[in-house]
């Protein structure tokens, strides 16, 4: 089929590429003239592994192209799948749907004929319906033009997996239409992917703009749920990652995205639970979602936790101190640094006086330009030069299996903090490491670490069953 992308940030992007893998000839568009420079030189500007590799593969067959154009997207197809930004407003807490509606006035005036424009970017409720009612008045006599909605679920780091393979697939149209053509679009579209057997939801707008913003919503949830717990752990020593595997035996519950640490970030969860409870309040429901200023406080609440337990690692005053964080990008695997718990506590503990320096595997060129204070390193051990104390802030494999010998030589003194429970405290202890982890202790025994089986039933070595229980189960 013939499809155009409109939008080649992360979601545009990686969408192209993929239905590009699927077999369809597709263009993709952006007002960015220098990210569509990169793209079709086959180069991403962005971290996403495995993207680059099927970009190219794309452009070297000739069913992937890029533009900045939106005349070429009017002339190349019939099908128009959206996947612009929906940032958090500059002063307010709701969606900016400056991009979506910029989109669809460049596009909608430029189509004659039958078209469908499949919005894939996270919206707020009652978005489709009012894009309906811009179309209508900026479609030309001989257009017409159909919305519908298929939100996009995939996770950064993991992109390329979740867009070929995504849990489900969701579809809302007008609820009014008897004729609309998305179904048979979105089929034929994601032949080879339905027929492995992915379920299709099909319903209306609204439900379609819902699951997404509910979906991140609950996720948000259950992670400040985790941290709200450590906290009561933090008081009585108890362990929060013991209670999680506890509690996740329990199907109803599940071990999925209970992992305490320095909470959620990046450019998803946080604005789309504050633009989730923005958009309860304009349509009169504010008291249903107000539970998610407390997911967003408890989250908030964290990076201070991280910077206080810092303080009293070095004796209480971070004035003067040489503090390596290690992790900036706001998860693994990613080089996004929006709204990242690992840089907001790095920025922190640079406020109270302490000299930081950052080192992150991807992300230091964003982390530079967002925080150009901070100093950085190439490398851990660099980072680590003559600090006082070591912060673990993002849950990267190079950190996770990092030995203490490497840092030995080079700390001035062994004090490390670990701000996502993902390193392995007796190996950090018997190497004479003075070890403490944000959420409470870590009390489970070395053997019990041991024990931990990933969900194929192997047993890990203790190293590795930290980033397991975060990678596999979370
Ligand atoms: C999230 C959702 O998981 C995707 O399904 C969704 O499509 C995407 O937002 C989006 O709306 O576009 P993403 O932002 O890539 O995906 O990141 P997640 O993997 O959800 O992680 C979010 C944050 O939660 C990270 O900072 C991570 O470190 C943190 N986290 C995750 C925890 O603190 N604990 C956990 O147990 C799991």
């Amino acid at each position: 089929m013939k499809l155009t992308v409109i939008g080649c940030g992360y979601l545009g992007a990686t969408h192209a590429a993929c239905m590009a893998e699927l077999g369809h000839d597709v263009l993709g568009i952006d007002i960015d003239a220098d990210k569509i420079a990169r793209l079709r030189a086959g180069d991403v500007p962005f971290f996403e592994p495995g993207l680059a590799d099927i970009i190219r593969r794309g452009l070297s067959s000739g069913r992937l192209s890029f533009s900045t154009d939106h005349r070429e997207a009017a002339r190349h197809a019939s099908v128009h799948f959206l996947g612009v930004g929906t940032p958090q407003e500059t002063r307010g807490h709701a969606a900016d749907l400056g991009h979506v509606n910029a989109a669809i006035d460049a596009l909608v005036p430029t189509l004659t004929g039958q078209h469908l424009i499949i919005g894939k970017s996270t919206v707020p409720v009652g978005t489709c319906a009012g894009l309906a009612q811009r179309v209508a008045v900026l479609a030309g006599r001989d257009a017409s033009v159909e919305v519908a909605w298929s939100p996009e679920f995939l996770r950064e780091g993991f992109a390329v997996e979740d867009s070929l393979a995504p849990d489900r697939l969701v579809l809302g149209v007008n609820p009014a239409s008897t004729a609309s053509s998305a179904p048979a679009v979105i089929r034929e579209v994601y032949r080879e992917v339905l027929e492995t057997g992915i379920p299709l939801i099909e319903t209306d707008w609204s439900t379609a703009e819902l699951v997404k913003v509910a979906a991140n919503a609950f996720l948000a949830t259950k992670i400040s749920f985790i941290n709200a717990i450590s906290e009561i752990c933090e008081i009585v020593d108890a362990d929060v990652t013991t209670l999680a595997d506890a509690i996740g035996h329990d199907q109803r519950i599940g071990r999925k995205f209970l992992n305490a640490g320095l909470g959620f970030g990046g450019g998803c969860l946080p604005k789309d639970i504050r633009a989730f409870a923005a958009r309860a309040e304009e349509i009169g429901a504010s008291g249903a979602l107000g539970f998610l200023r407390e997911v967003d406080a408890i989250n908030m609440r964290r990076r201070s936790a991280a910077v206080e337990l810092t303080a009293q690692a070095v004796g209480g005053d971070l004035l003067g101190r040489n503090i390596a964080v290690l992790g900036a990008s706001f998860k693994p695997e990613s080089d996004d640094v929006r709204d990242s718990p690992a840089l907001s506590v790095a920025a922190q503990l640079a406020l109270y006086g302490a000299a930081v320096t950052v080192f992150d595997p991807k992300a230091l060129d964003n982390s530079r330009r967002v925080q150009p204070m901070l100093g950085y390193a190439g490398s851990a051990r660099e980072a680590c030069d003559r600090a006082d104390a070591v912060v673990v802030a993002t849950e990267w494999a190079e950190f996770v299996h990092m030995s203490p010998d490497e840092l030995d030589p080079v700390v001035r003194a062994k004090v490390i903090i670990d701000g996502r429970r993902c390193l392995d405290p007796w190996m950090w202890r018997e190497a004479g490491w003075n070890y403490v982890a944000i959420g409470g202790p870590v009390t489970g025994t070395a053997a019990g670490a041991d024990a931990r089986r990933d969900t194929a039933g192997r047993t890990l070595p203790a190293t590795v069953t930290a980033l397991a229980s975060r990678r596999i189960l979370g």
